[in-house]
């Protein structure tokens, strides 16, 4: 934004069950820094539930989240009169819990008379994995968190082609629920990856949907009831062995559509980014084909592939620096869209 050259942006990401502020200092065109990046969350309140609870995550987001900015503030060394742009996701996301963190996020624009911006949640993820870059370069991204299986074209910063997406379950939901079928604690994902190590992968044969059709399509469903129907089949089964079966059968679909659309598009270089992508056989498995296809990955820090408002603030700084500041009339959308 012309007069802005560098500026410190407050974020607030509270669109689930993780309550988080960051400061980033941002120059146009030039690097960001993260001075603060705090994060508060509520899996232990959602673990008796053995999932989100809207209406707990919200009450805890307006719990915790003044506290949250005065630590990121202390953190940073700053006042709050040193915070230059104020942000918040507006979506996608549960509505009660946008609705705490935006609010509070227009209310100190407000009230300090500085600009704020919304945030789109997966353009957050999408940018996490160039967060040390002065710019962001065109390539395929794939978003693999709790709620979201995307594959977008990205032309750089704001320029988004949506190219695929999950039919049914997300790639973490999956996760989550087979978690839940084999008894681990809530959220599954870390537990299967955990329980994985001492498992065969080729122990079960579980399908990989969508593979043949050519698309960039996902679908997760499928493969989420074959787990069940073994595991009503045989009883007894190694936990270990079917939580490294499927672990196999979810990222062969992840790399094979990554790499299908980078070669659809173009593209020679891909960038991997939310919770699922902090899962290190995800990583590795991902790291192997790209250099076999001679293709750049650029895969987010595992301190932002979980939600946190680092990625928050970065993309919001992107934009305000693109001159795109949102009014304090600009409401939520649960169901957020990108490209
Ligand atoms: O990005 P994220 O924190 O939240 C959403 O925007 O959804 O992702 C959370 C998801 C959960 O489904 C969780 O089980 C999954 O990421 N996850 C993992 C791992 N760590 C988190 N899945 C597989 N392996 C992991 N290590
Ligand atoms: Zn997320």
């Amino acid at each position: 934004m012309e007069g802005w050259g560098v500026a410190v942006f407050l974020a607030i990401e509270s669109s689930c069950d993780e309550t988080a502020v960051a400061i980033l200092r941002g120059e146009a065109g030039g690097r960001t820094e993260v001075l603060a990046s705090e994060v508060a969350s509520q899996i232990e309140e959602h673990r008796v539930h053995g999932g989100v609870v809207p209406e707990v995550a919200s009450r805890s987001h307006s719990l915790c989240l003044s506290g949250l900015v005065e630590q990121a503030l202390a953190t940073a060394g700053l006042r709050i009169a040193a915070v230059e742009v104020f942000g918040a996701t507006m979506g996608p996301g549960l509505a009660s819990s946008l609705l705490v963190g935006s609010t509070a996020a227009k209310a100190m624009a407000c009230v300090a008379g500085k600009p704020f911006v919304g945030v789109n949640h997966l353009e957050g993820h999408l940018l996490s994995p160039f967060m040390d870059r002065t710019r962001v370069p065109g390539h395929v991204g794939l978003i693999v968190s709790g709620g979201h299986t995307l594959l977008m074209e990205v032309a750089g910063a704001g320029a988004y082609n949506r190219l695929g997406g999950t039919r049914d379950d997300a790639a973490g939901e999956a996760f989550d629920k087979v978690g839940k079928m084999l008894g681990l604690p809530y959220p599954g994902g870390p537990e299967i990856e955990r329980v994985a190590r001492d498992g065969d992968p080729g122990a079960f044969d579980f399908p990989r949907s969508m593979m043949a059709d050519g698309g960039l399509d996902f679908s997760f469903s499928g493969l989420k009831t074959a787990v069940l129907y073994t595991l009503q089949r045989e009883g007894k089964v190694k936990v270990e062995d079917v939580a490294a079966s499927f672990q196999a059968a979810v990222v062969e679909v992840l790399v094979a559509k990554t790499l299908r659309a980078a070669k659809q598009v173009g593209a020679d270089l891909i960038g991997l980014s939310g919770g699922v992508s902090s899962n290190m056989v995800v990583r590795a498995a991902f790291a192997e084909r790209c250099e076999q296809e001679g293709i750049e990955l650029v895969v987010a820090e595992r301190r932002v592939c979980a939600d946190n408002a680092a990625m928050i603030a970065f993309a919001g700084l992107l934009r305000f620096f693109a001159g795109r500041v949102d009014g304090l009339d600009g409401d939520i959308d649960p169901n957020m869209r990108l490209g």
